[in-house]
Order: structure tokens, then C-alpha cells, then sequence
């Protein structure tokens, strides 16, 4: 009985998005050489020019808008559903990106642990609301018509949502795999090496591969548009083989 038996984290950063035309963080030209963190990402700049925060998300969720999923999120959507409909064991995806072309793909059982570009929160009333128009200029609360809504991003000194649930699929998972994310900002990128200490395997498919990554078992190099489909395939193959020869 292979039922349950193999439960698998995938982790994704804005480098699964590049080629969606999405531009990530830290590279050369990317959204931080041309912004200063703590004037468009920090509850200090919310607090003291809440217009620029939202018109730096407005940039992002207007860009998101015009963007399709590629390759490598079809391809995680089609691993989730070959999970699910051979009940292998729990599949879960969390990601770092706040755009939702994983969830245009057909992701299902998917986490935002950064937040959602097309959500909108009430400092005020403390409502959640799906907002895919601008903020900046047009933060009226809908609920309470107080001038409070922010993007429902995390930013930098916030906590990530949902890490008790994250945590425990760490402990639990056999396979841990992180696409297109430089490493760079915790708890995201300590997930590696605490899934290994649980004992999973990991492996990280990443257009760069950092120096002397002791936290992965495995590291393969390129375009997530080519090994996320590539490594999709293999593991569907190898997943089809061991339900064979276990006669299911
Ligand atoms: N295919 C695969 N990997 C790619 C591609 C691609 N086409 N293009 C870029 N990459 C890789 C880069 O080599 C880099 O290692 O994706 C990684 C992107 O790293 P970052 O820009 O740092 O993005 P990420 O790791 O998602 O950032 C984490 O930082 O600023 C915050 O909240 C923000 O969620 C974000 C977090
Ligand atoms: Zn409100």
C-alpha cells in the first residue's frame, strides 16, 4: 500500500513567475534595485505614506493582471492533481508570490504565506476583501468607510500567515522542493533545512544554484519553465513505476 505514504512541500519564489514576464527581487534590475525596501514595504512606510505602499502593490497587481501562468505552474498543477487522485499523501504548496498565477494554473491546496495582491484588509474594522482595483488614492473601507485599507501583503517585520500549518507540513513531508527563490528571507528559506532535519529529501530547481547549499540533497540549474515540467515528469514516471510494482 502506497496510500499516504509520500507527502510532499513544494516551495515557490518570483523566479517560477519570471518568465511570465514578472520581474523578481533581488537581481540586477529587479523590484529592489529600483526601490528602497523601507520606503515601500515596512509598517513604517504604511504608517507614514500609505499611498506609496499601495501604488508600489497597485504596479505589481496591475502587471499580475496582464500576466499568464507558465509551464512550470501548469506543470505543479497537474503533480497536485496526480497526488490527489492517487491519494499518494498530503501535497502541499506554499508560496512567496503574491500574484495568483499558480491559482490560474489550477493549484488548489495552495498557501500565500506573503500575502495576496488581490486582497485588500481594513486596519479599522479588520476586514478582508478581494480588491482587484487600485488602492492608492481609494482606500475607503467598503464596511466601515474608514480611509484604512492596505494591501493584505506581509511586509518586511510582519509575520508570514499560516506558519503553524507550514510547520507541520515540514515535519511531515517526505520530498521538500524549492523553485525560483534566491534564499534570501527567513522563515522561507530556513524550510530546506528543516524539512532535511525531518528527514526529507530536497531538492532545489533554481535558474542560480548558491554555493555549498548543504541544505539540499540535490540542486539542478535552469529556467523553471523547463525543469519544473522536466522533474514533474520524472517524478510522475517514477511515482507510476512504484504503484505498479506495488500492484495499485
Ligand atoms: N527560473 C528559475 N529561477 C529563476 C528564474 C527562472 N526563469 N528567474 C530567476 N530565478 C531565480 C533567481 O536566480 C533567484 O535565485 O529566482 C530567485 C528569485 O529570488 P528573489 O528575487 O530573491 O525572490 P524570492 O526568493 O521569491 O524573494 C523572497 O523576498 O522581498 C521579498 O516578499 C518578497 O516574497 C519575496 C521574498
Ligand atoms: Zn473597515
Amino acid at each position: 500500500m502506497l496510500k499516504g505514504k509520500f507527502n510532499i512541500f513544494i516551495l515557490t519564489g518570483a523566479g517560477i513567475s519570471a518568465e511570465s514576464g514578472l520581474t523578481t527581487f533581488r537581481a540586477e534590475g529587479g523590484l529592489w534595485s529600483g526601490h528602497r525596501i523601507e520606503d515601500v514595504c515596512t509598517p513604517d512606510a504604511l504608517a507614514t505614506n500609505p499611498d506609496l505602499v499601495c501604488g508600489f502593490y497597485d504596479e505589481r497587481k496591475k502587471a499580475a493582471s496582464k500576466a499568464l501562468p507558465n509551464p512550470a505552474h501548469e506543470a505543479l498543477a497537474e503533480l497536485e492533481r496526480f497526488w490527489r487522485n492517487a491519494a499518494l499523501g498530503n501535497f502541499t504548496l506554499i508560496t512567496q508570490n503574491v500574484d495568483d498565477l499558480h491559482e490560474r494554473a489550477g493549484s488548489q491546496n495552495l498557501i500565500h504565506m506573503h500575502g495576496e495582491l488581490n486582497s485588500a484588509y481594513c486596519m479599522d474594522c479588520s476586514v478582508q476583501f478581494v480588491r482587484h482595483g487600485p488602492l492608492e488614492g481609494n482606500r475607503e473601507c467598503p464596511s466601515c468607510s474608514q480611509e484604512a485599507l492596505r494591501p493584505d501583503i506581509v511586509l518586511f517585520g510582519e509575520t508570514p500567515r499560516c506558519l503553524p500549518t507550514i510547520e507541520a507540513a515540514l515535519e511531515a513531508c517526505h520530498i521538500f522542493v524549492a523553485i525560483g527563490t534566491s534564499g534570501n528571507v527567513v522563515p522561507a528559506a530556513d524550510f530546506a533545512a528543516q524539512a532535511k532535519s525531518h528527514g526529507a529529501e530536497t531538492l532545489l530547481l533554481n535558474l542560480e544554484i548558491p554555493e555549498l547549499p548543504v541544505q539540499f540533497s540535490d540542486c539542478r540549474m535552469g529556467l523553471a519553465s523547463q525543469i519544473v515540467p522536466q522533474w514533474v515528469s520524472e517524478l510522475l514516471l517514477k511515482m507510476n513505476g512504484t504503484m505498479q510494482r506495488s500492484g495499485e
